[in-house]
C-alpha cells in the first residue's frame, strides 16, 4: 500500500491504472476508520482491480462552531487497517494541497442541500460537494463507494453526479452497527460511558417507527410522532430533527407508501449524532438496514 500526498501524483497513478485497462474503486473518508468504513473498503476490494482510500478532514464542511479542530485523527492506525483490507492507495493531502489559496470555485447542489442536515448545518453539503467534486477530478474512479449512515450526503452526492455529468457509478453500502444498535460514526470516539447508552435512543426511536410501519401504519406524521416521543424519554438527548422524508428529495412525505427514509439527528451532550431507517411501504417484510 502507498500512501499519495500530491494531487499529481495522484492523477498519474490513475492514468496508469486506467491505461493498463484496470478498474478504480474510490472511498472518501475523514479517517478515525472504524467497521463502517472497512465495509466500503471490502465492497471496493471486491469490486474493483486498484482501490484507493481517501483521508482528508475536510475543513470546509465544518461550521466555525463545529468540532474541526477536535475531530479525530488516526492516521497510522487508520493506515495499518486499509493495508490489512488490500487497498492500493490512500491519497492523504494537505489541506494546502486541496485548498491552495485563491480558490474561490465550489459546487453545491441547490435545494437538495438546504435539507435535514444541510439545514442544521448551513453549508456544510457545499463543503462535502465541493471536496467530492474535487476527489473525483483527481481520481476518475469507475466506482465510488458510500455510507447509507449519511443518507442525506447520498441523496446530495448522488445529484451531483447526475447533474454535472460524472462518470462514476455511486455504491451505497449499508449501516454498519454495533452489537447493540448504535450506527458506527467516527464521532462516537467522543461519547462517555453514560452517553454511549443515551446514544442507543436514536436507533430505539427508529425500530419503534418500524414495528408500527410493520403492523400497517402508513402515515408519516403518526410515525414521526412515534419517534420524537422515544426520543423525548431520553432527557440526555436533543432532538434536532426527526423527519420522514423521500430519499432522492429529502422533501416530507405524508405517506410511506411507496417507501420513505426515516432520518433522525439528535444531540448527545456535546456529540451530535445522525442516524436512519429505510422503510419500505406497508407491507412490506424488510427490517431496517443492518450488516454485521
Ligand atoms: P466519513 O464520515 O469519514 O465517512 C466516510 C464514508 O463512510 C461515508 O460514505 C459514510 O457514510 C461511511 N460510513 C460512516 N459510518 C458508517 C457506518 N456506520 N456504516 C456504513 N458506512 C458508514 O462522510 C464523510 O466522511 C465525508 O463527508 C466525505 C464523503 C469523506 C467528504 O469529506
Amino acid at each position: 500500500m502507498r500512501v499519495i500526498r500530491t494531487i499529481a501524483e495522484m492523477q498519474a497513478i490513475c492514468r496508469t491504472v486506467h491505461r493498463e485497462d484496470k478498474t478504480i474503486g474510490l472511498v472518501p473518508t475523514m479517517g478515525a476508520l472504524h467497521a463502517g468504513h472497512l465495509s466500503l473498503v471490502r465492497s471496493a476490494r471486491s469490486q474493483n482491480d486498484a482501490v484507493v482510500v481517501s483521508i482528508f478532514v475536510n475543513p470546509k464542511q465544518f461550521g466555525p462552531n463545529e468540532d474541526f479542530g477536535k475531530y479525530p485523527r488516526n492516521f497510522e492506525q487508520d493506515c495499518a487497517m486499509l493495508d490489512q483490507t488490500g487497498v492500493d492507495f490512500v491519497f492523504a493531502p494537505s489541506a494546502e494541497e486541496m485548498y491552495p489559496e485563491g480558490g474561490t470555485t465550489y459546487v453545491h447542489v441547490e435545494g437538495v442541500s438546504e435539507k435535514l442536515d444541510g439545514r442544521s448545518r448551513p453549508g456544510h453539503f457545499k463543503g462535502v460537494t465541493t471536496v467530492v467534486a474535487k476527489l473525483f477530478h483527481i481520481i476518475p474512479a469507475d466506482h465510488a463507494y458510500f455510507g447509507q449512515k449519511d443518507a442525506a450526503q447520498v441523496a446530495v452526492l448522488r445529484k451531483m453526479v447526475r447533474d454535472q455529468n460524472f462518470d462514476i457509478e455511486l455504491v451505497v453500502c449499508p449501516i454498519v452497527r454495533e452489537k447493540d444498535g448504535l450506527a458506527m460514526s467516527s464521532r462516537n470516539a467522543y461519547l462517555n460511558e453514560a452517553e454511549r447508552k443515551q446514544a442507543l435512543v436514536l436507533h430505539r426511536a427508529l425500530l419503534r417507527i418500524q414495528t408500527l410501519a410493520d403492523t400497517g401504519e402508513s402515515n408519516a406524521a403518526t410515525l414521526a410522532q412515534v419517534g420524537r416521543e422515544v426520543i423525548a424519554e431520553e432527557p440526555a438527548a436533543k432532538l434536532d430533527y426527526l423527519e420522514i422524508v423521500d430519499s432522492d428529495t429529502l422533501d416530507p412525505i405524508a405517506d410511506i407508501g411507496k417507501g420513505a427514509l426515516v432520518a433522525v439527528a439528535a444531540s448527545i451532550g456535546s456529540t451530535r449524532l445522525i442516524d436512519n431507517l429505510v422503510l419500505h411501504g406497508a407491507g412490506s417484510a424488510r427490517g431496517p438496514q443492518t450488516s454485521n
